[in-house]
């Protein structure tokens, strides 16, 4: 990357930030498709969130991303929501614009892009998901803010189901559901950690209590192919892996910082699914 002048600076700002994949996921992508920018992780504590994002503007950063714990403070410090994040009440990307810093979340926008491309409308689907933290929560959302017929809550803890219901209660009714009625679902996502590297033998759900042509979905990356996938694929349901969300969530941020192709949006798709499936590749100290 040449750093010349015209270069403008993009970052995460987060607590932690350590292991984190951003700045090589954008800065692959600003690569790839030749566009002016760099992008690095800043570890910022809460205390001095609101310095460093008055920093942020007073340097004209091109855009930004926040990660836990600042995606609900950081409302507080900008101009503007998306309307969707603006319901969510949670911010994940902020865009620089002459308007000021305006919030987005693309967290559970990036599945329901990577669901419509990958298996069509879902509008007519009813969604089970399980887990009840804040991936579900943004999932869920986003599912629901999308007009998916019935969304659905499995968790292992009771309470934390019953308090996402009511905090998803904005964006319409959701239900708890019990195993016994997991057939009733067409669509059925893990937003839990379980089978995460380096858990991998472990499984949230036994997919012989799925709808038998239901689709399902892992939010679960590294595997690629967690034992949830590949017992779901040897029952001959159709899946979605939990890559494309990564990818996606990080293409839709690309989107709203600057206005790409259709062709630039593909290559970048596209570059990111050689060269993720390459960087999640387990290393020799991995492999058992
Ligand atoms: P995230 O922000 O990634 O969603 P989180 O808020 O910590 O993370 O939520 C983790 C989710 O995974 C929770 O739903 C958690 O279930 P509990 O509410 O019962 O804690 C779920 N989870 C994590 N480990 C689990 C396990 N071994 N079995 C079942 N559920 C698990």
């Amino acid at each position: 990357m040449n750093l010349t002048e015209e270069v403008r600076l993009y970052g995460l700002i987060g607590d932690p930030v350590a292991g984190s994949r951003s700045p090589w996921i954008h800065n692959t992508v600003f690569n790839e498709l030749g566009l002016k920018a760099a992008y690095l992780a800043f570890h910022v504590e809460p205390t001095r969130l609101g310095a460093s994002i008055a920093g942020f503007r007073a340097i004209g950063m091109g855009g930004f991303n926040i990660t836990i714990p600042h995606k609900q403070t950081v409302i507080g410090h900008l101009d503007g929501l998306d309307p969707f994040a603006e319901k969510l009440g949670a911010v994940n990307t902020v865009a620089v614009t002459p308007e000021g810093l305006i919030g987005y979340n693309t967290d559970g926008p990036g599945l329901v892009s990577v669901l419509r491309r990958q298996i069509g409308p879902i509008e007519d689907k009813k969604v089970l998901i399980l887990g009840a933290g804040g991936a579900a929560r943004g999932i869920a959302g986003s599912l629901m803010y999308n007009g998916v017929k019935e969304v659905g809550i499995c968790n292992r803890t009771w309470t934390k189901a019953d308090a996402l219901i009511r905090d998803l209660e904005i964006f319409g009714k959701a239900h708890i559901v019990d195993r016994e009625d997991f057939k009733n679902y067409d669509l059925v996502i893990n937003t839990t950690s379980v089978g995460m590297y380096p858990f991998e033998d472990a499984t949230p759900v036994d997919v012989k209590y799925l709808k038998p042509d239901a689709y399902v979905c892992d939010i679960v990356y590294k595997p690629r192919r967690t034992r949830l996938i590949r017992e779901a694929e040897a029952t001959g349901h159709k899946v979605v892996f939990g890559i494309d969300m990564l990818i996606e969530q990080a293409v839709l941020a690309e989107q709203i910082w600057f206005s790409l192709s259709d062709e630039q949006v593909d290559r970048a798709r596209t570059l990111l699914q050689t060269e993720l499936m390459k960087a999640l590749q387990p290393t020799e100290g991995e492999k058992k």
